[in-house]
């Protein structure tokens, strides 16, 4: 991928602007998965690199690169769209290249910042210089600045080249879409010092993203996807994708009261987080069924009319959509069904049951289908018309997915250990929180996830390895 800058085939400035974005985007993934095995070992090993770079920090660096990493993985796989969507080259690219080098200079000296001064003194300082505290989203006062002038240009790119060009169903889903997602940012800007009141606005990030305005987003992606990929009809695709919408967001807007159980928050939000985030997995049914189902009906369609080469255009893209249509449902669905009431979330609340969900949740409905997006870049970049699947971008699916669903077993059990020790048998004390954590099922599942980390990191080293050499290869072939 790093060299198909060179032998792009793209005509599209709009699309080449989103390949800069996906070469960015998998470089922060592999520094978020280092960082994640540093975390891991420190769960073995409490001295590793003690007061050198403390668990605190590796893990605030593991799960930040992880939402920067996506959205520039989704910025990239917003502007590879656009120009095929709309059928218009892209109005202000040029303005949108300026905005991506100054938003990846300011990620480079954030991360630096990160790994080099770590932490500061309590002070106003500290936020504007350092960062703010707040999981997932701790840029700095000064970088958030940055991002959201270089969002505000990015967003006159999408809606004006919207404007000029076509107006498909999907777009007008993802214009409306991409604006609730980038105006929620601004919750998480406000500084209070009341920590429930913090975490009230804290959560209509984190949960309104990942609960309803991503997942919005992973559908047109998907349905993008599936016309481009397997051939799949415009009309049905975009219906299937309004039901979604209208699900995704008559469950996940109120579901947000699962986060509400414990922080402060007025008790009836027991009764509606747990009605409304109990109906969050039926949307992700729904995109199940979509996608297999679309791609089992034009497969059927293909045979009939005797093709032999069957519907599929672009191999490893395709088998990680796949891949995100389990993932989503296992990861967000299920997993997130699990503890989602409150007579179970009072027993698991913040243990590592919550990790188990956070890793396989953020892998199978996000990673997955990013990851399809940068291959379906690289066939455009490479101008291939089909490309298949070679040796190593199956290791990478395979061993990536096999890493991550392995964490994520282990994690289930380590959480079930200490929801019976810590929270059930011993009532949630101090002393039964590290109690839990000293016995050998703790310490087993700790160890087989950091087992299961490394398997990913490999399998993470064949899918940048692939990324990098199918284009030619298929090319070639
Ligand atoms: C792709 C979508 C999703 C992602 C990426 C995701 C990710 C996460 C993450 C990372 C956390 C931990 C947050 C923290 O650090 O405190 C979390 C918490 C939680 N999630 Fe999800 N989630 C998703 C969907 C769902 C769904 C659909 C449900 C319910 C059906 C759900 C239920 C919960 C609950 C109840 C918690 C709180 C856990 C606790 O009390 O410790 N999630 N989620
Ligand atoms: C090399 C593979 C990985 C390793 C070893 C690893 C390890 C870790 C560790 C040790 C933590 C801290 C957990 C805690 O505070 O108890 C963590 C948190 C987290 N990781 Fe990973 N990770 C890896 C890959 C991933 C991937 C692929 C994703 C998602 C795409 C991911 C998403 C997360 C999230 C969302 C959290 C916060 C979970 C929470 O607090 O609920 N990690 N990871
Ligand atoms: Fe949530």
């Amino acid at each position: 991928m790093l060299t198909s800058i060179k032998t792009n085939n793209l005509t599209s400035e709009g699309q080449k602007l989103g390949m800069m974005y996906f070469r960015v985007a998998i470089i922060l993934f592999g520094a978020q998965l280092l960082m994640g095995l540093i975390a891991a070992i420190q769960f073995l090993a409490p001295g590793f690199l003690f007061e050198l770079f403390d668990f605190s920090v590796a893990r605030m660096v593991h799960i930040n690169a992880l939402v920067v990493w996506m959205l520039y993985a989704m910025i990239g796989s917003t502007y590879m769209m656009l120009t095929e969507e709309t059928g218009h080259e892209g109005v202000g690219i040029a303005l949108g290249k300026l905005g991506f080098w100054v938003l990846t200079a300011a990620v480079t000296v954030v991360v630096l910042v990160y790994i080099l001064v770590q932490v500061g003194d309590g002070t106003e300082a500290s936020l504007w210089l350092i960062h703010e505290g707040r999981e997932y989203i701790e840029a700095p006062r000064w970088a958030d600045i940055g991002i959201v002038v270089v969002v505000l240009i990015f967003y006159y790119n999408v809606f004006m080249t919207y404007m000029a060009g076509e107006k498909t169903g999907i777009m007008t889903v993802m214009v409306a879409n991409l604006l609730a997602l980038a105006g929620l940012y601004l919750a998480g800007m406000v500084y209070t010092d009341n920590i429930s009141m913090d975490q009230f606005w804290w959560w209509w990030v984190i949960h309104l993203w990942v609960e309803a305005t991503w997942e919005v987003f992973v559908g047109t992606l998907a349905a993008f996807a599936l016309i481009r990929l397997i051939g799949a009809k415009r009309e049905i695709v975009e219906m299937w994708l309004w039901i979604e919408v209208l699900m995704l967001f008559g469950s996940g807007i109120l579901g947000m009261g699962h986060h509400y159980f414990w922080i402060g928050t007025p008790e009836y939000w027991w009764e509606i987080g747990a009605l409304f985030s109990a109906l969050e997995p039926v949307p992700l049914i729904a995109m199940f069924v979509h996608v297999l189902y679309d791609w089992g009906k034009e497969q059927g369609a293909a045979e009939a009319r005797g093709e032999a080469k069957g519907v599929i255009t672009n191999g490893p893209a395709m088998a990680w959509i796949v891949t995100n249509a389990f993932g989503n449902f296992l990861g967000a669905g299920i997993w997130g069904f699990f503890h989602t009431l409150p007579q179970v979330n009072i027993y698991t609340h913040g243990t590592q049951f919550t990790a188990a969900h956070g890793h396989l949740a953020f892998f199978g409905a996000y990673a997955t289908i990013l990851i399809g997006m940068m291959y379906y870049g690289v066939q455009k970049a490479y101008g291939v018309e089909r490309m298949k699947s070679t040796f190593k971008s199956k290791m990478g699916i395979f061993l990536v997915t096999f890493g991550v669903l392995g964490m994520t077993i282990a994690l289930t059990i380590a959480g079930y250990e200490q929801v019976m020790i810590e929270r059930g048998e011993m009532g949630a004390t101090w002393n039964a929180f590290f109690t839990a954590q000293q016995l050998p099922w703790y310490i087993q599942a700790q160890l087989w996830r950091a087992i299961m980390g490394v398997v990913t990191f490999i399998g993470f080293i064949y899918l940048v390895w692939d990324l990098l050499t199918i284009g030619k290869a298929s090319q070639e072939a």
